[in-house]
């Protein structure tokens, strides 16, 4: 068996063949399933994007209104499952209360029937309806308010923000925000979706491959950048102050939060569409003097690293937008979940037909032939 040379974070290694998604990191190009992310941005809406995500094909009109009425009638959680999340504590962070609900969805679904496409079917539905609401009723329980019920009048993202606020969405903000969900869908083999994979490799439960994703989309390399990215902004409170900082912050070999990519060498195709989101909003809503300190800091990170292909990605303008509608800060990566649940199913679908569990191996560095010391004589 032939074996690839040792690549710390497995960088430039294939874990698998999809058809799901493509990046060109060096011309900044993202397809879905072969349409371009601009396209889908424009044109398509989260829920239908997930069908196209999770079963390969955009759906028929018929297709998409059975879907959506599917995830519509999904959308409410056991009781049993807000009287545990009652419990959590309110300065716990949503990505571990998402986390913890999400593998409690296992407790009452999962019936290991991966062989059964009816079943298949619920899991997606089930995961893409009931996620959102659990975001939303932790916000709420944890303000030490009653979670509302999901509304059957409005679409998907419409819900979550009345689900969230408590009040009615403003129709711009929630096509704004349902565009911020496409745009986060999906993107190929990364941490958490590789994650999923690896998870889904072993048969286990959908909910259980799910909550394998959300604890690895939260690290602040991955998921959590955006809500970093808000912390720095803060940080430097000025345009006039962020040349400094960002020169002060390379000079100590520090991250940038929302810049820098495995993949991209170049802006990310996201954060120009999310850019151009945060402007429109502005423009409508008034200015945010935190847009303008973001222009300047990506100008100076652009003069500073951009000779090592390190540019704004995803998470660089998403929380601006976020804030804009506002979303409270700590839950800019659960939002990031909601939508990337999409395209953790369809790679988790797409595993199931690979039907191999992931068991790397390793370069043994160690020692050999050690004896055993008995405790009286270490040191
Ligand atoms: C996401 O994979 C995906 O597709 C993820 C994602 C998705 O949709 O799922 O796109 C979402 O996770 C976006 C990334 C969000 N994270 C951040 O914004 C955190 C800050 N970014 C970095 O931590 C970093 O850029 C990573 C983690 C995103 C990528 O890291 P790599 O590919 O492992 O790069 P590296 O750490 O090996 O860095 C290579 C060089 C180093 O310099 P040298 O030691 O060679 O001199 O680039 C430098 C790094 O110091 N570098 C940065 C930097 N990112 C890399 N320097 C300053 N600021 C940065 N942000």
């Amino acid at each position: 068996m032939a074996v690839c040379e040792y690549k710390p974070g497995l960088e430039g290694i294939p874990a698998t063949r999809s058809e799901v998604s493509y990046v060109d990191g060096s011309q900044g190009l993202l397809e879905y399933r072969g349409i371009r992310i601009e396209e889908l941005a424009a044109k398509s809406n989260f829920l239908e994007t997930a069908y196209l995500l999770i079963w390969g094909e955009l759906p028929s009109k018929t297709e998409l209104e059975k879907f959506q009425d599917e995830v519509r009638y999904h959308r409410r959680i056991k009781y049993r499952i807000r009287d545990m999340m009652k419990c959590f504590p309110e300065t716990g962070h949503p990505m571990d209360a998402l986390q913890a609900s999400a593998a409690a969805l296992g407790l009452f679904y999962s019936r290991r029937a991966l062989d059964n496409p009816e079943y298949i079917r619920e899991a997606v539905v089930r995961l893409l309806a009931k996620i959102p609401t659990m975001v939303a009723a932790f916000q709420l329980m944890r303000n030490g308010n009653d979670p509302v019920q999901p509304r059957d009048d409005l679409d998907y993202s419409s819900n979550f923000l009345y689900m969230l606020t408590e009040q009615e969405p403003d129709p711009f903000a929630a096509q704004v925000f349902d565009v911020c969900l496409t745009l986060h869908a999906e993107h190929t083999i990364n941490a958490s979706t590789f994650s999923a994979m690896v998870t889904a490799s072993t048969l286990t439960d959908p909910y259980a491959v799910i909550a394998s994703a959300v604890g690895t989309l939260a690290g602040p390399l991955h998921g959590g950048a955006n809500e970093e990215v808000i912390a720095m902004l803060d940080e430097i409170g000025s345009v006039e102050n962020a040349r400094p900082f960002i020169e002060s912050a390379i000079a100590q070999k520090q991250k940038i939060m929302g810049f820098g990519h495995r993949v991209y060498t170049v802006k990310d195709p996201r954060a120009t569409i999310l850019q151009n989101l945060a402007e429109q909003l502005f423009e409508k809503n008034g200015s945010d003097p935190y847009y303008d300190i973001a222009v300047e800091v990506e100008k100076v990170v652009e003069e500073k690293l951009g000779h090592k292909g390190i540019y704004a990605n995803v998470d660089f303008y998403s929380g601006l937008v976020y804030r804009h509608l506002g979303i409270p800060t700590d839950l800019f990566t659960p939002i990031f979940a909601i939508a990337r649940v999409a395209g953790w199913l369809a790679h988790w679908k797409e595993q199931l037909a690979v039907n191999r569990i992931f068991r790397p191996t390793q370069e043994y560095v160690g020692n050999h032939g050690v004896s055993y010391l008995p405790i009286e004589k270490r040191s």
